[in-house]
């Protein structure tokens, strides 16, 4: 990169950043310790739906982390108190969560409680945060199932559709059972998370660097079954969201366990993404697919991954700086033409994401882990120094 290379991708770096900040503080004053909806609606985020039980707003669903998520990242970008009392607002309200058994029945609660609650602990050592982060890894590890030694994914155990399924989503909710392992010395939780990384490894990753969205285990017996997709265009094709999560959760597996065979899944998931990324960096959402709607979520979770893949291989692998130009040109294509004008109300940091296709859900629209994602990416480029909430390795406090 040229001088003037570096000063320009530093300017739109900075402005990026500013205008993501300006629309987390708004949004942080719109919203105050209630929930955005997962996706916005024609570009604007509406509070999450009420049920019959809880009003509009509540803490439910697999995304509602995704917003303390951003303050977090917004506390570290600017060392703002304002950021930081918000964050830990919402600790609260996810302790409440799991001590009332709301909507625990999913593999998400990693996604749900590492950004909420370990994050709070790790940053500003709150101790309400890390118990209730120790009892959400509880509540993941009953879905553990032997002898399959995976985790289901979805649903009551007993509920014969989803029994026995996985995703391949759920590698990035392995970092909390890693944690737990940690801050309670409790071998079991990282045992878990290492035989379900295997098993994911071994079946929801294709031979030809692809992956299903989705897997089948005989909850019985143990015996692996078949792939399905979900949210992808077909079982064969390849959803590009659950790629992106196979590139940062195979990376993650390996900086947690050394085993080089999972450096070489999110290689081969890398490369699979890279080789069907249309020119312009941001993916179809099926990747299988030309001229549908674009998933930017994909492109910010992909970015994200690729960092952790260039952190982890050696200065000399070649493939090191092609996964850092991709890196860069992605995100650069993201904050080019994904990025809303500034100013509107209840905005999306992040434009064109694609949640539920299949089921014509969020179509192109702002998504909570797609902002999420893209604020990550930027501060993992403002920031090198970082220290990423997904790490667990030789964690103290
Ligand atoms: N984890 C669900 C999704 O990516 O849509």
């Amino acid at each position: 990169m040229t001088t003037t290379d570096a000063s320009a991708s530093r300017s739109l770096t900075d402005g990026a950043i500013a205008a993501a900040l300006h629309t987390v503080s708004a949004n942080a004053a719109t919203f105050g310790l209630r929930y955005p909806a997962d996706t916005t609606t024609d570009g604007v985020y509406a509070l999450r739906p009420a049920t019959d039980e809880h009003p509009a707003g509540s803490n439910l669903g697999w995304t509602t982390s995704f917003w303390p998520g951003q303050l977090w990242l917004a506390t570290e970008l600017t060392d703002r108190e304002v950021f930081r009392d918000a964050a830990l607002d919402h600790v609260a309200s996810f302790a409440a969560r799991v001590r009332d058994e709301v909507e625990l029945d999913t593999h998400d609660l990693g996604f749900l409680y590492t950004l909420s609650c370990v994050t709070a602990w790790r940053l500003e050592g709150d101790v309400v945060a890390r118990e209730a982060a120790l009892a959400a890894a509880d509540a993941l590890m009953v879905r553990f199932l032997e002898p399959a030694g995976i985790i289901q994914a979805w649903g009551d155990l007993s509920d014969p559709r989803q029994r026995g399924r996985t995703i391949i989503d759920s590698l990035m909710n392995l970092p909390l059972l890693r944690w737990a392992s940690v801050v309670s010395g409790d071998r079991s939780y990282g045992d878990a998370a290492d035989r379900h990384a295997v098993a994911l490894r071994d079946h929801i990753l294709r031979p030809d660097g692809t992956t299903f969205h989705t897997f089948y285990w005989d909850a019985e017996t143990g015996a692996p079954l078949r792939g399905a997709t979900e949210q992808g265009e077909s079982d064969s094709s390849c959803w590009a969201r659950g790629q992106a999560w196979g590139i940062f959760g195979f990376a993650l597996t390996h900086r947690e366990t050394g085993d080089e065979s999972f450096l070489e899944a999110a290689r081969r998931c890398a490369d699979h993404f890279l080789e069907q990324l249309p020119p312009d960096g941001v993916p179809y959402w099926d990747l299988a697919l030309v001229d549908v709607p674009r998933d930017s979520s994909a492109a910010a979770i992909t970015v994200c991954g690729l960092d952790e893949l260039v952190r982890l291989l050696p200065e000399n692998d070649p493939a090191r700086a092609r996964y850092a130009d991709a890196a860069t040109g992605m995100l650069d294509a993201l904050v080019a033409t994904c990025t809303p004008v500034a100013g509107a109300d209840a905005s999306p940091l992040l434009l064109h994401g694609v949640y539920d296709m299949p089921r014509g859900i969020g179509v192109d629209e702002g998504t909570l882990w797609g902002d999420y994602y893209f604020l990550e990416a930027l501060t993992r480029r403002a920031l090198p120094q970082w220290r990423s909430y997904w790490w667990v390795a030789g964690e103290e406090r």
